[in-house]
């Protein structure tokens, strides 16, 4: 029996509904990922009742001694994934977790670097709409015009001319291995604090599919809903020595309450995470990226950089008719959901963009392989060939339903929510 069917049938209808685009649609958004039914149960679960703040063992309020556990365990499970002196999993969001790292060592108007957005940077990394960028003075650093890679000797030069307080590393479109050797160097170079934003790759850092910065970085930042694949939030890693000021500055610097039913959920992640299936999965998130990369390479089409290292790659429209908003629409008519993304040196508008960013954690999850990526990547293709024609739109969509239905997502439990 259904509460949420009976109390509020409207908020069921959607919830229903969103389960069976989840289902029924392939999800390609390189941010995105599908829990286990385990993290959606903590995650639903009674600690979204309970007031815990401050940290397990000192907390403001009584009654915390069963969150405790669950706050202690995620704590331990994310050290003992990332290898880290001290993990704070309060931080609500990616986004509020380097905040907590800025206010925690920065001043308003210290000088930052972080990476352009439009060369996979992102929003937090001091754009001038977000907060960091109305706060703090950043400088953007860029991929070379011809590699679209970073070039390191540039990155390091720009720290010693301009002597940031801290340097961002880490990105949310950038396809390539990053090299933390480099980074600590360009710190080094000025003294400079080094954060680095994993979000996007912590999963494949977890398991040594991608290098660590932990040894490297100051501070570590990440979310958990990517390819860590557990629920939406964030946390962060650091050295022993900066762990009380972070810990204060989360809370209570930024945030109140911490979401217990969330961190209960981060805890049940971390110890999927800590699994060696965890590492194959990984392992064919790697395959199933490059796999669709080469597919789309081999059908023409430029990928940023020349291909991917990680779960996500770009797929530029720079020297086309037709931009990634248009592409993304036609793809979506076709049960295919990606996002537009800017590419280096983009001429078109953010909203418009001359570049298609996907990745393969979500579909990864459902089982699909090398040979679902091939194929995805020619309903790709014969959309974006034919954009204006609905007949071969609802042709594809047919397909990818078809496709879809062989790599089922959640029981059937799960649709009757
Ligand atoms: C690199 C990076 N950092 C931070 C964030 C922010 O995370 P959130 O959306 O949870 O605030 C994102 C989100 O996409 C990201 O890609």
């Amino acid at each position: 029996m259904s509460y949420l069917k009976e109390v509020d049938p409207e908020i069921f209808d959607a919830i229903l509904r969103e389960t069976e685009r989840e289902s029924d649609k392939l999800e390609l958004i390189a941010s995105e990922n599908f829990v286990s039914e385990a993290v959606l149960e903590a995650a639903g679960g009674v600690m979204t009742n309970k007031y815990a703040e401050g940290y397990p063992g000192k907390r403001y309020y009584g009654g915390c001694e069963f969150v405790d556990i669950a706050e202690d365990l995620a704590r331990e499970r994310a050290k003992q994934l990332f290898g880290c002196e001290h993990a704070n999993v309060q931080p609500h969001s990616g986004s509020q977790a380097n905040m907590a790292v800025y206010f925690a060592v920065l001043k308003p108007g210290d000088k930052v670097m972080g990476m352009d957005l439009s060369h996979g940077g992102h929003l937090t990394h001091g754009h001038p709409i977000n907060f960091s960028g109305f706060l703090f003075e950043f400088h953007g650093y860029q991929v070379d015009k011809d590699t679209e890679v970073i070039d390191y000797d540039n990155l390091i030069a720009m720290a010693k001319e301009i002597q940031p307080k801290m340097i961002v590393a880490g990105a949310s479109a950038y396809p390539r291995t990053l090299d933390f050797v480099k980074f600590r160097e360009a710190a080094d170079a000025c003294g400079a604090y080094l954060m680095v934003d994993i979000a996007h790759i912590a999963g494949l850092i977890a398991v040594g599919l991608h290098p660590s910065p932990i040894p490297y970085a100051d501070f570590v930042t990440t979310t958990t809903h990517k390819t860590l694949r557990g629920p939406r939030g964030g946390m962060i890693m650091c050295k022993e020595q900066y762990a009380a000021d972070l810990d204060r500055m989360v809370m209570p610097g930024i945030q109140g309450g911490p979401l217990m039913h969330i961190i209960a959920a981060k805890a049940v992640a971390f110890k999927e995470a800590l699994k060696p299936e965890f590492k194959e999965y990984q392992k064919r998130i790697l395959e199933n990226a490059r796999a669709m990369a080469e597919e789309l390479k081999n059908r023409g089409y430029h990928i940023v950089s020349g291909g991917t290292d990680t779960h996500l790659f770009l797929v530029s429209f720079l020297d086309k008719d037709y931009s990634g908003k248009k592409v993304e629409k036609a793809l979506d008519k076709a049960g295919i959901t990606a996002n537009k993304n800017t590419v280096p040196f983009d001429t078109r508008k953010p909203f418009v963009t001359s570049g298609l960013r996907i990745g393969t954690p979500a579909l990864t999850t459902r089982g699909m392989g090398v040979e679902e990526m091939k194929i995805i990547a020619g309903f790709i293709d014969k959309v974006i060939q034919n954009m204006k024609d609905d007949d071969v739109l609802e042709q594809v969509r047919k397909d990818v339903k078809a496709l879809c239905d062989k790599f089922p997502l959640y029981s059937e439990r799960m649709k009757q929510p």
